[in-house]
């Protein structure tokens, strides 16, 4: 090899006449395809081109996997379509050189193979992926607003067919080696030792190169295209607007036309500068720096006490147990302990299938009646009832018999932590680790900062929600801490538009459309009418806030929610609500929901509940699903401006009441 070869991020060697080009992106632990990368990627490639090789081997020297995609730090950067579109063919041309290459070239991927990590190996001839659960290969882009640039929407069908290949492309999801393997995606799929090696024998062998059976190839024949685009379009409405999300509907038009790389640049370069895609990249950054921080923080947690095995004991517990963690599960009620350890199985068995791995993670959770494994534990967590006096008597015990280094958290929702922390010998290890319901399906974990609390047991208070790969996000000791205090005004003014006689149809819709998950109606029938009123009782003394007389009613008629069979909706035998009709005419309704949630969280700002915009934004996002094209609340606000949010509060003050009095917040310089 001639030594003027000299790569910062790039690695050429000769191996039984074959290249093998290692990817170590300098400075980064992960490896991504920033411009610099692909720049000398470029030099690579002209080496390639130039030197007799029996073939070239393109694989990762990251321990942790090959590449998570292209540098999206880089995407919000870009504010012109064209520019992009062109940054785009540049990745395209690279690529193509690979394809074009005179000898076979192999991709060995193991761990994450994503995005454009993929299209770089779906432009390879072959590709052998390591046998585990950690490798995993996908086009996420639609999660961000786009979709793939560099060639994969043009490649992935021709290789896998075209209906699987939509469906990783629509949905995002990644696939394990082994489904990878089913699906034709990779050649190979082999334990780590022997990754070379069958790369090195596929280059000598030069089997043809995989294709997809006739029939995956039937839709792509071309009368057939509408039809099945015109068939997932109507899908895909279910699940997301095309007014809030256009990818997807771009991956369909792209695929429905037969496109070719230069139309998938140029409709990339145009998805790539919309409002959605900025957002949604910001908002999967918000993520990131959480999960970076808690990552950073040392927790030495190993042994997790749960006492509490109600509906989020249980589910903290198990989820704690899928995570790795030796976990003990204490109530005093045996059939509560019962039925924590049925759902936990369920939940192992559906997520991890094989019996072995559900074995073993039912014997990292242990039922736990007499309370054994608090004495053992590293970590107690607390969710029993929402009662102070109750958890202070539960505190003063555990603290006599818990270790003395010991990380003590609740889960409280309402009650102050100072209260809790006052029968503590070192008040100072008492946090809140607010978890949201359902465990599984909520990313977020409020991490509470009571007066009282020590920056060391903060720490670890986030690196153990890192370690359980939730997000774990500061806040302080206060009334309904960030997201309930935000997310309650929401709910009481659908509550009380229902009381106006507004159709509870026409609520939960306008909330929708607005780009909510679900409306506020079904969320508290979902949650719990109970819920939602001990939430609104607690904070309706600090935030002055009225309970609409409706919620006690339902609640003393005993209708609290899904849960009962009926809320606000009736639900039938499978749990799903009997779908409601009706218009409303004249009442600002999405306004009127989104304001106070606006208001709400400018106060939050102010109080100091939490750090910035930032940490309020995702909060919002991870822990209630707020609208993610928007940015989540902070986001929202600011485009449209702060003196806008005044005016429409005032104005909506004077129509409807004191309670849109817009906070002192929103006052700008000029005020
Ligand atoms: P739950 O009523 O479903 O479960 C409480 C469990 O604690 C019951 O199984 C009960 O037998 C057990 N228990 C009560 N006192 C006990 C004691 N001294 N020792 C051992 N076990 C005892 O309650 P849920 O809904 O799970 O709430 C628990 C905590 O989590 C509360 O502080 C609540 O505010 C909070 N929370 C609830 C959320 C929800 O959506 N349900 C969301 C976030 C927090």
């Amino acid at each position: 090899m001639s030594a003027n070869l000299n790569f910062q991020h790039w690695r050429l060697e000769e191996r039984h006449d074959a290249a093998l080009v290692s990817l170590d992106v300098s400075g980064q632990s992960a490896n991504v395809l920033s411009a610099a990368v692909l720049e000398e990627f470029a030099r690579v490639l002209t080496h390639l081109e130039t030197t007799p090789y029996s073939g070239a081997i393109i694989r990762s020297a990251k321990p942790h996997g090959f590449i998570v995609g292209a540098d999206v730090t880089e995407f919000q950067k870009i504010t012109d379509a064209d520019r992009a579109a062109e940054l785009a063919r540049t990745g395209q041309r690279l690529f193509d050189r690979i394809e074009a290459l005179p000898y076979p070239t192999v991709a060995v991927i193991h761990g994450n193979c994503l995005g454009g990590g993929l299209e770089l190996a779906l432009a390879c001839t072959y590709r052998v992926a390591r046998e585990d659960e950690g490798t995993r290969l996908g086009l996420p882009e639609v999660r961000l607003g786009i979709h793939p640039g560099f060639g994969g929407s043009v490649r992935l069908p021709r290789l896998i067919g075209h209906l699987p290949a939509l469906d990783l492309m629509l949905t995002g999801r990644a696939v394990s080696s082994r489904a990878a393997r089913r699906l034709g995606l990779v050649d190979e799929c082999v334990p780590e030792r022997h990754l070379l090696r069958a790369a090195h024998a596929l280059i000598d062998k030069a089997p043809a190169p995989h294709q997809p059976g006739v029939l995956a190839r039937a839709p792509g024949l071309k009368p057939l295209r509408p039809l099945v685009a015109k068939l997932l379009a109507h899908k895909l409405r279910a699940k997301a607007s095309p007014a809030h999300y256009p990818a997807p509907y771009r991956i369909l038009e792209l695929w429905r036309n037969a496109a070719g790389y230069a139309d998938e640049a140029q409709s990339l370069g145009q998805l790539l500068v919309s409002r959605t895609s900025h957002n949604l990249v910001r908002v999967f950054l918000l993520g990131e720096e959480l999960k970076r921080r808690g990552r950073k923080a040392a927790h030495s947690i190993e042994r997790v006490h749960v006492i509490g095995a109600g509906v989020m004991g249980a589910d903290i517990a198990a989820w704690t147990a899928f995570k790795g963690f030796q976990v003990s599960l204490q109530d005093r009620s045996p059939e509560a302990l019962a039925r924590a350890m049925k759902k936990a199985h369920g939940y192992f068995s559906k997520r991890l299938k094989q019996p072995r791995a559900v074995q073993a993670a039912m014997d990292r959770l242990m039922p736990d009646p007499n309370g054994h494994g608090l004495a053992r534990a590293d970590l107690v967590i607390e969710a029993i009832v929402e009662n102070v006096e109750a958890k202070r008597g539960l505190f003063l015990s555990v603290d006599r018999v818990a270790k003395a280094d010991a990380l003590l958290a609740t889960n409280t929702s309402s009650i102050p932590l100072e209260e809790l922390a006052g029968v503590l010998r070192d008040p100072g290890r008492l946090v809140g680790l607010h978890f949201f319901n359902p465990v599984a399906q909520m990313q977020l974990v409020e991490i509470v900062r009571g007066a009282q609390s020590s920056a060391q047991a903060l720490e670890r208070a986030r690196g153990f929600t890192s370690a359980i790969e939730r997000l774990p996000l500061d806040v302080k000791s206060s009334p309904g801490f960030l997201v309930n205090r935000i997310l309650m005004p929401y709910l009481l003014e659908a509550v009380t538009m229902v009381d106006e006689g507004v159709p509870i149809a026409a609520i939960d819709r306008a909330a929708v459309e607005f780009g909510m998950p679900m409306g506020p109606i079904l969320l508290a029938d979902t949650v719990g009418i109970d819920i939602c009123l001990s939430v609104a009782e607690e904070l309706s003394g600090p935030l002055g806030v009225a309970v609409p007389t409706g919620l006690r009613d339902m609640v003393g008629r005993g209708d609290l929610g899904k849960k009962t069979g009926r809320g606000f909706y009736r639900y039938d035998k499978r749990g799903r609500p009997r779908p409601l009709k009706g218009e409303a005419a004249g009442v600002p309704i999405a306004e009127r929901l989104i304001l106070r949630m606006l208001n709400e969280a400018k106060a939050c700002l102010r109080e100091g509940v939490v750090a910035d915009p930032d940490a309020v934004d995702a909060g919002m996002v991870y822990g209630t699903g707020f609208a993610p094209f928007l940015g989540g609340p902070m986001r929202y606000a600011e485009a449209l401006g702060a003196a806008g949010v005044r005016e429409s509060l005032t104005h909506l003050a004077g129509e409807y009441g004191a309670r849109f009095k817009p906070d002192i917040g929103w006052r700008t310089r000029e005020d």
